[in-house]
């Protein structure tokens, strides 16, 4: 069998299980059972696959059966960086760059601030932080420990310098600590919400679901993040696309003024910038 037929059957496949992206997708398989860029997989299409089939069809396989290529392949892409990715923790969203965006908006390219990054997951906000603003001093918590082992694996590999600890919301930071931006993309989703089976079943509910209501990660910041901010301090949020309302509601109502609300590039409420 060539290359091109097996990326026939494979794209045939995956678009018969639901796959949108189903020709990349067999494409990128494709580079990861050959260990090859893309670029090649296109440029190659007559090379016989005859001896790697069974790698092929074994990441084929995980595919159709609707496992995140993100994980198959191990990486994914996050504001241009290469992010090592496993199902210890979330796979960094397209929205969240929009977040980044917004959070690069409020520091200056010399002011050396604080920031630290609640529920760091991959820790694709603070490396990405660090990266785009050296002179910040960045702090990052999960209460996961597995996540922040891999997020330790991506500082290293990008050479960000950040200090990971594990810790639940605020509770186990150094009481004293204070900081000039706290941001966070926490679990959001409410526990009964429908979703694709690609993220359902094989991304950390730890990271996907906030609880009932879906906002209950917020309920406790909304009083514990005010002790950890510095005067003129910011805290920016990633939020679900029917909570602004509720959370502007939450926040102001306990002291906070809202500086903006924000959408994601899809158009959809997903920003909030507090301060207190
Ligand atoms: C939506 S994911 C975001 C991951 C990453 N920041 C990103 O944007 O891709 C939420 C993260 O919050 C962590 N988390 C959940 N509950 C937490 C808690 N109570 N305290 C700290 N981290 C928590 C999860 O382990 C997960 O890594």
């Amino acid at each position: 069998m060539t290359l091109l037929q097996w990326l026939k059957h494979a794209a045939s496949r995956l678009e018969s299980a639901g796959v949108d992206s189903f020709k990349l997708d067999a494409q990128l398989l494709a580079g990861k059972a050959l260990q090859k860029e893309r670029s090649w997989i296109l440029a190659h299409g007559d090379e016989s696959v005859d001896s790697e089939v069974e790698q092929l069809e074994s990441l084929l396989y995980r595919r159709i059966k609707r496992e995140p290529l993100a994980y198959i392949l191990g990486y994914r892409e996050f504001y241009g960086r290469s992010y090592t990715v496993s199902p210890a923790v979330l796979i960094p969203r397209q929205e969240t760059e929009d977040l980044i965006e917004t959070i690069l908006s409020y520091i200056p390219n010399d002011e050396p601030l604080k920031i630290l990054d609640i529920g760091t997951g991959s820790g694709c906000i603070p490396i990405t932080l660090k990266l785009e603003r050296p002179q910040t001093e960045v702090f990052a918590v999960d209460i996961s420990s597995e996540a922040l082992e891999l997020a330790r694996v991506n500082a290293k590999n990008l050479h960000a310098e950040i200090q990971f600890q594990q810790s639940d919301l605020l509770n186990s930071l150094d009481q004293n600590s204070k900081f000039n931006f706290i941001v966070s993309n926490p679990p959001y989703i409410r526990n009964d919400f429908s979703m694709a089976p690609d993220i359902k079943l094989y991304e950390p509910h730890l990271a996907l679901f906030g609880g009932e209501k879906g906002w209950e990660i917020y309920e406790r910041l909304v009083h514990d993040a005010p002790k950890f901010l510095l005067p003129n301090g910011y805290l920016i949020l990633e939020h679900g696309y029917d909570q602004k309302d509720i959370l502007i509601g939450l926040f102001t109502a306990n002291g906070w003024r809202l500086v903006t609300a924000k959408k994601d590039i899809s158009g959809i409420d997903r920003i909030l910038v507090f301060n207190h």
